[in-house]
């Protein structure tokens, strides 16, 4: 049980590692039960593909926040990422008071108009807190290459949030040294599943009134949310990181 890190010191050592080493590193720090994966149903699946296969016999603890507006392939994504490696995904979902309240006042798009903070808020950010309060530290898919505001993802941060009991909590971002294309050619070498929105020209995935295909040279992130402007475009999952060994993430 790995309660006060020294967080320079693991930056330094885990930036120069492989993903996989990463996170082989990331589960002799924490107990299975304290850590998790968060899966958004794309290309983050890699995070389950090399858990699984270090943790063998055991299974790495996975979870999705089911904003109920996700696509539904993403939803068969999640039923197939399941049986292919044999886990339950903890599913999250929103407070029912909370989203009546929203699409009585509002209607169900609001975001088209009043930006997309509210919903995500709601949808996205509360159900997380709920699903980070019973974990020491978390993995995340984030890239340094998948946005402008996330050029600075350590791979080793403390989260903001607190975790279980109230203690500190610890987030891994294995693949932020990472790009695309390193990711995709890592999931076609390994025959990894992939959400089949990928083979539809959706890049980066998120809930479907929110995400769009991109033309060839636009970058993934024009694909979501693209009424607002690009340094807009964090939907509060990954703001207000603790320290880090670089400065804190988007
Ligand atoms: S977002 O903040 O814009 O929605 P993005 O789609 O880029 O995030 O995904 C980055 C990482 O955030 C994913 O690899 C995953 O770890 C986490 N994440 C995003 N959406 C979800 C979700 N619905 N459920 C669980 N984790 C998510
Ligand atoms: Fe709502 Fe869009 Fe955010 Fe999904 S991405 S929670 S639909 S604003």
């Amino acid at each position: 049980m790995a309660l006060d890190l020294d967080v320079p010191t693991l930056v330094a050592e885990l930036e120069s590692l492989s993903p996989r080493r990463m996170l082989a590193r990331a589960w002799q720090l924490f107990a299975v039960d304290e850590i998790a994966i968060s899966f958004s149903g794309a290309e983050d699946v890699l995070l389950i593909e090399l858990a699984c296969d270090l943790l063998k016999p055991l299974k790495p603890r996975v979870f999705s926040l089911d904003t109920g507006r996700l696509h539904p392939e993403t939803y068969r994504f999640f039923a197939r990422v399941e049986q292919h490696y044999d886990l339950r995904i903890e599913v999250y979902v929103p407070q029912t008071a909370a989203v009546e309240r929203l699409v009585r006042g509002k209607g169900l798009f609001s975001f088209y108009t009043d930006g997309h903070q509210e919903c995500c808020g709601i949808r996205k950010v509360e159900p997380l807190q709920r699903a980070l309060a019973g974990l020491r530290a978390w993995v995340t898919g984030q890239r340094r290459d998948q946005s402008n505001t996330r050029t600075e993802v350590p791979v080793f941060e403390r989260d903001a949030n607190p975790g279980r009991e109230g203690g500190p909590l610890y987030k891994f971002n294995p693949l932020a040294g990472q790009t695309s294309a390193e990711v995709w050619a890592t999931l076609r070498a390994f025959e990894v599943p992939h959400n089949p929105l990928h083979e539809r020209g959706l890049i980066s995935i998120g809930c479907e009134p929110c995400t769009r295909a991109v033309l060839p040279g636009q970058h993934e992130r024009e694909g979501r949310w693209w009424w607002e402007q690009a340094d807009h475009k964090e939907c509060g999952l990954h703001v207000g990181a603790g320290v880090s060994g670089s400065e804190g993430s988007a």
